[in-house]
């Protein structure tokens, strides 16, 4: 694989949390711009301590890290917060204070990118009301823009948060369970969405997803997670139930999810209808 089309690749990776448990072991994977991926396996599997190993929120113990080209933890603090700002992470539980309105939730994407004086501008009046209109717009939610974020649905506040990252314009996005407080119509069409717009943008994605069939449906490339290592990287239309019944095995959340994931009905993309604002 030629380095300039590799977005990050991990050589023999360990992470181990500040308690020393060791939550991922020996990682080998590379990931080329503009590609996506879905993360799948058990609970405590370690695919959300993946995530916050590229987003730059923890370093590996040990191997080898490369993002966009370099390792960054040998970076100098400036060109670390650089990496980063190239870097959208859409966290299980989004950060979004509850008075805020949708409007300054979605435009605080740009924050770290926006100078001081043009981000504190932006608190007072916001400053793109336009751009944060049309990302809120791609995901059902245009009527939304000054709503107070406590008064949304937790699959509104997931959709917000969506629209949030995606307007950040990162090159890399993290997504971790993002669909997880959806309803199965919703969560269809978020997730065929949120792949379109990173398929769009040219934006590699990665994804954590509780909901194999999803994953399979929407992802060019499924990687099985289990116990801290990788049991299977795969084109999605190569995984096949035997992968996953490894994957799962033993696990009783795993194990009544996927069946039931499988039997869900699949929406059509034009159905706004079963996209239940409230
Ligand atoms: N901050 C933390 N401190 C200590 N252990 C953690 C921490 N976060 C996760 N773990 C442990 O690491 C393992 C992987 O967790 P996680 O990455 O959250 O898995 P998943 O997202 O697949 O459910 C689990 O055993 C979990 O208990
Ligand atoms: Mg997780």
């Amino acid at each position: 694989m030629a380095a300039a089309a590799t977005a990050f690749a991990l050589h023999g990776v360990d992470v181990v949390h500040r308690n020393g448990h060791r939550a991922l072991e020996g990682l080998t994977l590379a990931v080329r711009h503009g590609e996506r991926v879905a993360l799948v396996g058990p609970s405590g599997a370690g695919k959300t301590t993946l995530l916050r190993l590229l987003g730059l929120s923890l370093a590996p113990a040990d191997g080898r890290f490369e993002m966009f080209g370099s390792d960054p933890w040998r970076a100098r603090a400036g060109e670390l917060r650089r990496l980063r700002s190239r870097i959208g992470h859409l966290h299980q539980n989004p950060p979004i204070p509850p008075r805020q309105r949708v409007v300054h939730a979605v435009l605080a994407g740009r924050l770290g990118q926006w100078p001081w004086w043009r981000s504190l501008a932006s608190l007072l009046m916001p400053v793109d009301c336009q751009g944060a209109a049309a990302e809120l717009a791609r995901l059902d939610m245009a009527g939304r823009l000054f709503e107070r974020c406590d008064r949304l649905s937790g699959g509104q506040l997931q959709r917000v948060a969506l629209a949030r990252v995606l307007y950040q314009r990162p090159q890399l996005l993290l997504a971790d369970e993002p669909v997880a407080a959806m309803d199965p119509a919703l969560a269809e069409l978020t997730v065929r969405l949120l792949n379109a717009e990173a398929s769009r943008r040219g934006v590699t994605l990665v994804a954590s997803m509780h909901a194999v069939e999803l994953a399979l449906r929407h992802f060019e490339r499924v990687i099985g997670v289990r116990g801290g290592r990788l049991l299977f990287d795969l084109p999605a239309d190569r995984v096949a139930p035997g992968r996953l019944d490894a994957l799962y095995e033993s696990d009783p959340v795993g194990a009544s999810t996927r069946p039931a994931q499988a039997r869900q009905p699949s929406p059509t993309l034009q159905p706004c209808a079963v996209v239940s604002c409230r």
